[in-house]
This record gives structure tokens, sequence and C-alpha cells, in this order.
């Protein structure tokens, strides 16, 4: 049982003006939470295809004084984080001690997501089950710490490399080339100086997400994420290809990962006084030996943040606003299901193809389903174009599962443009066994 009961809280009625900070898809799912809940939210930064009248200027992102002031000025008190890389940077602490409420962690708890090594350190002091590793410095230190592991090979870079620093090698070959690009050709600049090589996990991906006050815990419907560019979970990882939720899991499967990983990492939180208050994102991989903890990531996922949010039974706005403040509000769900299938552009992950005309209607919806927009520019015409890897979303919510996708592909079916690439089997791995 989780501790949400336990810890209830009374919701306030707020009518909060919220920041939400990032520039995907998984903020404007957000963006539209925060607005359903009643609360009137903005964007940092501006987005050219959404609306215009809550809107934070740009270059505030890279002034942290500037951005408190302009907070003041136009009375916001809530500020999401979206992403990793301001909260590893500071973000978090620094608008607290300006006296907002602000809903991410601290820079020392957002260590789970910015070093691997740090990470794996925590869980061994919480005895929480992950893959054996060894770090590595070189590639001549990764030669030789590939004779204590069989292939595949996993090598992880230790610092933020937005989704591009994990190497699944086949190969000592191809985890010579992958070392040499890390080390040597430093692909990854200063993020890749130390890096982990790691023991490849078999099994089933599951993403699970946890609203925590660095004490005490709520568990969020579980998700799952594909990760793989290509059908079959073939091809290059990426940020997130498409999403489904909620996924049942046994619940003797659910149990365990509750004892053995959650309740631990709460600990941990806890017992180095991180005053968390956010969301902890768990990837996990649960195989024969029983779930594995693969990362920490300190933030929603994306697309994964796309097909939770609109599972609530309730306002997200008054939950985060709770969550910000150290206290955890009881969470109740409804009963539907949601899938999301990212469209992406052409090139996409190496070398996204921008500039390409969208053509359908990028507003489209219907009662069940609608486009959340990650990568739309617009060129001098005025014309939506591709700006980015991942360019819009397609969510739907159905009865089941089956509904959902449906529903979301047909919406997909709306738009196109040169190069679109999207997976065509979303939900499929949602029917795995996970009774090993
Ligand atoms: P991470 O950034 O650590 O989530 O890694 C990105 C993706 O790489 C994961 O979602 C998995 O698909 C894969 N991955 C990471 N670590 C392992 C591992 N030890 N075994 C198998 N796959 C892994
Ligand atoms: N969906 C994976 C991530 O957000 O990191």
């Amino acid at each position: 049982m989780d501790k949400c009961k336990q810890n209830e809280c009374e919701i306030l009625e707020v009518s909060l003006k919220t920041l939400i900070i990032g520039s995907g898809g998984r903020e404007h799912a957000l963006f539209q939470a925060v607005s359903e809940g009643g609360g009137n939210a903005y964007f940092l930064p501006e987005r050219k295809s959404l609306p215009t009248a809550g809107v934070a200027p740009s270059a505030l992102l890279k002034d942290w004084s500037a951005l408190s002031d302009w907070l003041k000025k136009e009375k916001i008190r809530l500020v999401i984080i979206g992403p990793e890389q301001p909260l590893v940077e500071g973000l978090g602490d620094f608008l607290k001690k300006q006296g907002f409420f602000v809903f991410g962690p601290s820079a020392s708890a957002a260590r789970l997501e910015g070093s691997k090594l740090f990470a794996k350190e925590f869980m061994k002091a919480q005895n929480i089950p992950t893959a054996p590793f060894q770090v590595v410095h070189s590639l001549s230190e990764t030669l030789k710490a590939s004779e204590n592991f069989s292939p595949p090979y996993v090598l992880k870079a230790d610092g933020l490399a937005g989704g591009k620093g994990v190497f699944v090698c086949q190969t000592v070959k191809e985890l010579e080339d992958k070392a040499k690009s890390l080390f040597e050709d430093k692909i990854l600049g200063s993020a890749g100086e130390v890096a982990l090589l790691e023991e490849f996990q078999k099994g089933v991906e599951v993403s699970v997400f946890i609203l925590t006050n660095g004490e005490d815990y709520c568990i969020l419907p579980m998700a799952q994420d594909y990760k793989r560019l290509g059908e079959k979970n073939t091809g290059p990882n990426t940020g997130g290809m498409g999403a489904t939720a909620p996924l049942s899991l046994p619940e003797k499967l659910m149990e365990d990962i509750e004892n053995s990983i959650i309740k631990p990492s709460v600990q941990g939180l806890k017992k180095n006084h991180y005053g968390y208050c956010g969301v902890l994102y768990i990837g996990l991989m649960v195989g024969q030996k029983g779930p594995r903890v693969l990362e920490y990531n300190v933030r929603f996922g994306d697309p994964e943040a796309q097909v939770l949010l609109p599972l609530l039974d309730g306002s997200w706005c008054e939950v985060f606003y709770q969550v910000s403040q150290g206290k955890l509000p009881s969470l109740n769900w409804k009963n539907i299901h949601s899938a999301c299938v990212v469209l992406a552009a052409g090139g996409y992950p190496g070398n996204p193809l921008k500039g390409e005309i969208i053509k359908g209607f990028i507003y489209h919806k219907t009662p069940h389903s609608y486009f959340l927009h990650a990568g739309v520019g617009q060129n001098e015409e005025g014309q939506w174009i591709v700006n980015g890897g991942r360019v819009l979303n397609s969510v739907a919510v159905g009865q089941t599962a089956e509904q959902a996708l449906k529903r979301a592909y047909e919406q997909m079916a709306k738009i196109s443009w040169e190069g679109l690439h999207y997976r065509k089997d979303i939900g499929s791995a949602g029917k795995s066994s996970f009774h090993f």
C-alpha cells in the first residue's frame, strides 16, 4: 500500500498562476493539465504554435535573477521545471530561496539523474537491485573491463547527455568504437569523461513514477515507453517514440517493486535530507531475476507524462501546488487508458531534418484525441514547420488500451511531412507477460 491515504492532506482551493519551464511535448502536456485543473499556466520558453497570452520572455531561461523579478511582477508563485538540465544546474534551489513554490528537486538530489555513478552509489547504499557495473575512464580501461562482462555490452556516459549517453553494443568491436567516441573524440564533452560499463539486463521495461516530498510517496499508474526508433525495439535509442498507461502488472510484482525499489529509494532521499519535492521517475527492467533499476530521472518522462497526466481524476494544479510545499495529496485515477504516438522528423535521433512544412491541421482534435506540440516552428510565410527531433505527439484516451491506441493512430493520420517517422507498434509491449 502506498502512503497517500495515511498522509492525506486537505486540498486547498487554488487558482494559481504557474510557470512551466521546458519546450517539449511533456511541457505542453503539463500546461494542458494545469490549465484544465483550474490553473493559469505560462510557458518558458515561448512556443510559436501555442497560446501567446501566457509566455515568459525566452531570455529569462539564462538569467535567473531576471526570471525571479518577472515571476514577482506577474505574481506567479508556482514553477514546474520540466527537464532535468535546469534542475541539475540548481534552478529549483534558486527559485525556492526567492520564495517561490517549485515542483522539482534540489541540485543535490538531481544528481540521481545528473550522474549515473552517483545514482549507482545511492542504489548500493540502499541495497536497491540494479545491474552490476564497473567505472571506466578510457578506451583501454573499457576494453579491459569488458573481459568481466559478456555481450551485449552497455556503456553509459556518467553525465547528462539528453538521451544520447547509453550505448548497447553487440560486439567488442562496437564497444571499442563507442568507447573511442566517448573518451577520445569526446562526442559528449565532459558528460562522457567518466562512464559505466554495465551488465546487459534482459526483460521488459517499465516506467515507474512517484510523487514524493522526500519522506513519503504516492505511486502513479505504471507506464511504458518505447525507447528505440524502430518497430520491435530495433534501431538506436531515442528520447521515446510513444507510451501507454496504465500498465497492468501482477500484484506480486507490484509489491516487489514497491518493497525492494520504491521504499528504499525514498528512504535514501530521507536519509540524505534531500528535501525532494517533485516527481521521481524510476526506469526498470523487469526480467527473470525480478525488477532492476536502469536509471533514475528527477522529472516526468517524455512521452510518459503525456499518457499519465490525463488519467488523474482531480486537479493537477492542486497536486503540483501541494507537492511543491512538501505535502502529498490523495490521488484518484480515472478508469481509462491513454496512448501517445510520437511523430518525429526524418533523420531523428541523429540528425533531424528541420524546415519541412507540416501538412495538416496541428490543432486538430476530437473529444478523445489531440496533438501536443514539441518541435514545431514557423517559417517566414507563417507555415508550421518541423523544428526539432520529436515534432508532435498524438495523444488519445479510451475505455481500453486498444481503443486509446486506435484513436491515437487515427489522430496521427491527420498530419504528415516529408520524412515523418513514427512507430506503428506502440502498445504492443503491453501484451508482454511479466510472469517469468
Ligand atoms: P537509460 O538512459 O539508463 O534509461 O538508458 C536508456 C535505455 O538503454 C534504457 O531505456 C534501456 O532501453 C537501455 N538500457 C540501459 N541500461 C541497460 C541495461 N543495463 N541493460 C539493457 N538495456 C539497458
Ligand atoms: N521517456 C524517457 C525519458 O523521459 O527519459
